[in-house]
């Protein structure tokens, strides 16, 4: 079946492989006679679907025992509110830093502000290229009882290329990131990180499921006002069963960590053959920016994003052209978001090296008739 590529931020393309497999399960889950849809979530199937999907996923990306692993619902911006309620009471101010790179990052410290002191440690300069911060500039509250980043921002295309060192800069908080747009996608380094959380409908599966991923001892300290379904503790303590858990968005995030672990590239395995295949892919479309008069990207070649590359056209009147020419070609979901316009490319996982040959072909086609 020949698929359009879809460039979508999110919900985004799923592997095609994971689609058929679901496709060919929906009605009949390995002989149970019913659809994962329609099984218990305490049954003994979808008990060992959503068994299987956790060992996958702390095999694929190397949790260590430390680590809870929750699937949990409400989303990236759920977790804004829900991280601010299980983890600033750790400082008797409730004081949490936020470093501020874009869209995203902005959004987390406004909602936090509603549960405590959200200060900001250090913020994105006006300056061009943008670039991130360097964590020796950070302004770090004393007794700070978390320091969130956004890992990789979604809508301005910036990424983390290493996670801060919090103890280095002689801060014992926690690290919180944000990384739903681009979790799975490299490894994470968990020595340097208590609490990670991604929305699942970019890289694993459908929207609905939301993952946490958080060291031992930072549950057990969520304020009173903190709704029992949200209180980590209790989800950890209940195996994320505490009510009824997004158990087809479950099952589908279990079949893309299988597909994520059978990859292969150049004699790599698993998530170091996504990563390998997701920094040619990148630079394959940054190399196309940077060599063309038409084409630009406003991001620091040290913290451009590998997974969301927006771009902006020298002549913005030619922006409506080239997306309907690109979806005549077969290039869907090219738009930038609205809050910045010009266009944005995310190249998730699910992304083949082909989708992103055919774009750049499309934009090299594109720019000879019109510069
Ligand atoms: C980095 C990041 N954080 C948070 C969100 C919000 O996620 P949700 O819509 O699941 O609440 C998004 C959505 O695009 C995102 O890209």
């Amino acid at each position: 079946m020949v698929r359009p590529f879809n460039f979508s931020a999110g919900p985004a393309a799923l592997p095609l492989e994971v689609l058929e497999q679901a496709a060919a399960e929906m009605l009949d889950w390995h002989g149970s006679g019913v659809s994962v849809m329609e099984m218990s979530h305490r049954g003994r199937d979808f008990m060992s679907i959503c068994e299987q999907a956790e060992h996958d996923l702390r095999d694929l990306l190397a949790v260590p025992a430390s680590f809870r692993i929750l699937f949990m619902q409400g989303g990236g911006l759920g977790q804004n509110a829900i991280v601010p309620m299980n983890l600033m009471a750790r400082s008797a101010s409730r004081t949490a830093d936020f470093v501020l790179t874009g869209s995203w990052s902005i959004k987390s410290q406004a909602e936090a502000r509603r549960y405590g002191e959200a200060h900001v440690a250090a913020r994105l300069s006006d300056e061009r290229p943008m670039r991130l911060p360097p964590p020796s500039s950070w302004q770090l509250s004393a007794n700070t009882s978390y320091v969130h980043v956004c890992s990789n921002e979604t809508i301005d295309g910036i990424e983390f290329q290493d996670l801060p060192d919090l103890s280095a800069l002689g801060c014992d908080a926690p690290l919180v990131i944000d990384c739903s747009s681009h979790i799975a996608s490299r490894p994470i380094d968990w020595t340097r990180v208590g609490l990670a959380y991604a929305g699942a409908q970019k890289n694993i599966g459908p929207a609905g499921l939301t993952l946490v991923i958080v060291r031992e001892d930072l549950l057990g300290h969520a304020l009173s006002i903190c709704p029992s379904v949200f209180d980590y503790r209790t989800v950890a303590d209940q195996g994320s069963m505490f009510n009824t858990p997004p158990t087809y968005a479950i099952y589908i995030a279990g079949l893309t960590f299988q597909w994520l672990k059978r990859q292969t590239e150049s004699g790599l395995h698993g998530l170091a053959a996504i990563e390998a295949r997701n920094i040619a892919k990148a630079k394959l479309l940054y190399d196309c920016i940077d060599g063309s008069k038409l084409y630009r990207n406003q991001i620091d070649p040290s913290c451009r994003s590998r997974m969301n590359v927006p771009f902006f056209l020298a002549d913005e009147s030619l922006t409506e052209p080239f997306l309907v020419q690109a979806r005549e070609a077969g290039l869907l979901q090219l738009k930038g978001h609205k809050s910045v316009g010009g266009l944005r490319a995310s190249l998730y996982n699910a992304m083949p090296i082909e989708g992103v040959q055919a774009l750049v072909q499309h934009m090299h086609a594109f720019e000879s008739h019109h510069v």
